[in-house]
């Protein structure tokens, strides 16, 4: 199984990344342009991942790699 959107908000990191390529916008401008990662939460690793490796297609994150991504990067 693998993870490729927000569903809360039905936003694909296809997309999340592609306006990430045209704002510039990190993590965080992100969350505030679309609303992902505002609802259940669960997508933030995800999306904190697709914007570091363009990964738009991810396998499920044990809790353990989830914990790493969420930690704040000067970058986020
Ligand atoms: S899946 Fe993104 S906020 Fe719920």
């Amino acid at each position: 199984m693998y993870v490729n959107r927000c569903v809360c908000h039905s936003l694909s990191f296809s997309h999340l990344l592609l306006l990430a390529s045209e704002t510039g916008a990190g993590f965080e401008q992100l969350r505030a342009l679309t609303g992902c990662s505002t609802a259940c939460t669960m997508c933030e690793p995800y999306v904190r991942k697709a914007l570091a490796t363009k990964e738009t297609n991810q396998p499920i994150m044990s809790p353990e790699e989830a914990m790493r991504w969420l930690k704040p990067t000067p970058s986020a």
